[in-house]
């Protein structure tokens, strides 16, 4: 009895941490996170990632002040280029202050780290 209730605990326990690692691994700042933003590109992150939060705003699609909700002229991601000539604001305002974007639907505080990542491994693409 007191022999199978160890091995089914050790079935359990070991299912679950093979289960947890690879979140906890992705978890972690310092190198292991910086690694996964250098495998992060603009057509498989950065694009789809501006369409849900930026956009909206940020458009050249856009073209007067209240289609573009105030988001100022000439500020728009939906070019590569765009986002290249901000990145550093963009850096500061949706991943380090997270004061962008405005309203909603807003990026989770995962999506702002892998933003992040992907700006300072230089914005591969
Ligand atoms: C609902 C509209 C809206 C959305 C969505 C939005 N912004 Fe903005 N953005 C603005 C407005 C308005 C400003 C002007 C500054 C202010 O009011 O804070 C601005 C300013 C900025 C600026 C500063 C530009 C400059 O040159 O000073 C950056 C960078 C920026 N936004 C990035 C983003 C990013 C990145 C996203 C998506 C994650 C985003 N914004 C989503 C409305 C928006």
């Amino acid at each position: 009895m007191k022999t199978r209730q160890i091995v089914w605990t050790a079935v359990v326990l070991g299912g679950f941490l093979l289960h947890a690692e690879p979140g906890r691994v992705r978890a972690q700042p310092g190198p292991a996170r910086a690694l996964e933003g250098c495998g992060l590109t603009y057509a498989g992150f950065a694009k789809p990632f501006v369409e849900s939060y930026c956009l909206r705003c940020h458009s050249s699609a856009n073209r007067n002040f209240f289609t573009r909700r105030g988001a100022p002229k000439g500020v728009d991601f939906d070019a590569y280029a765009g986002i290249c000539e901000k990145s550093a604001k963009i850096k500061r305002l949706a991943v380090l202050e997270a004061k962008m974007p405005k309203g909603k639907p807003k990026p989770t505080r995962e999506e702002r780290e892998r933003l992040g990542a992907w700006l300072d491994c230089g914005l591969p693409r």
